[in-house]
């Protein structure tokens, strides 16, 4: 038998980490198309803290309007503990994993328990950790998405020149800015994987990591622009 209430970490306003609360709410109930999920793990990305502090990147009128008190997060991984009627793709007891709802407001993957369109989650694979899969939902789709995904080409407010996806081949030499985060280390596995020659651009101190993923180059962005002309 499901409680009534649940934990969950919501924000009453914009803000640094410090508007983030631990409080009780409501559990949430699975609507028709939808999962119950008791949540294992949440993975943390910047559209997160963005989102948190009102998307102050983008001008005004572009700016969510959120329903406070609200319950962020969008990446999760747990096991089904509810099914709405009709849903027949998952099971009570299923471990799974997705990206829920985003860009859309309401994902609230930040609790004990989260509703979840069953077509944004996928069955998580029992040698990945619950950890491991929340870490790749966001990411790894971006990735994905930006690297691999052809014909990619939706216009980008914040961005004048449009997306020109190039096929990665053996051919291809694919430079990864920013290769230890969460979306670089990710791309340059993928890289390697479709046989592309890769550079990986990271602090210093990721450099055996990013070389154990296959980085065949490595920079150093904290050194001197004459340092890296002395690689060359
Ligand atoms: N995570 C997502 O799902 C997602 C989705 C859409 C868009 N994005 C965007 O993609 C970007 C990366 O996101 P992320 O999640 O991978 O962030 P992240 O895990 O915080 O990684 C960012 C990386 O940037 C590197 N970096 C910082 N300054 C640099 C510089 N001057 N030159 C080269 N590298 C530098 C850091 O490298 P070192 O640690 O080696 O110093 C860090 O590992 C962000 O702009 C984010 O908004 C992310």
């Amino acid at each position: 038998m499901l409680t009534k209430t649940m934990k969950a970490v919501q924000i009453h306003e914009f803000g640094g980490p410090e508007v983030l609360r631990y409080e009780e709410v409501p559990v949430p109930r699975p609507r028709s198309g939808e999962v119950l999920v008791r949540v294992h793990a949440v993975g943390l990305n910047p559209p997160d803290w963005y989102l948190r502090e009102g998307m102050t990147a983008l001008p005004p009128e572009m700016r969510p309007q959120l329903p406070f008190p609200y319950v962020l997060g969008t990446d999760v991984s747990g096991v089904v503990v509810a099914v709405a009627e009709g849903v027949t793709r998952f099971a009570v007891g299923d471990e799974v994993f997705g990206m829920l709802r985003f860009p859309q407001p309401g994902s609230a993957a930040y609790a004990q328990y989260v509703t979840a369109p069953v077509d944004e989650l996928s069955l998580k694979p029992a040698a990945v950790s619950h950890q491991r899969a929340a870490a790749v939902a966001m990411s790894g789709l971006t990735a994905w998405q930006y690297l691999l995904e052809q014909g990619h080409d939706h216009p980008n407010p914040l961005q004048a020149h449009q997306h020109t996806p190039v096929p990665i081949t053996p051919e291809t030499t694919v430079l990864v800015n920013g290769a230890a985060g969460g979306v670089g280390h990710l791309a340059l596995q993928l890289a390697k994987w479709r046989g592309a020659r890769v550079i990986a651009v990271a602090s210093g101190r990721h450099e055996d990591l990013l070389r154990e993923l296959g980085a065949d180059e490595f920079i150093d962005y904290c050194l001197a622009p004459g340092s890296v002309e002395a690689l060359k």
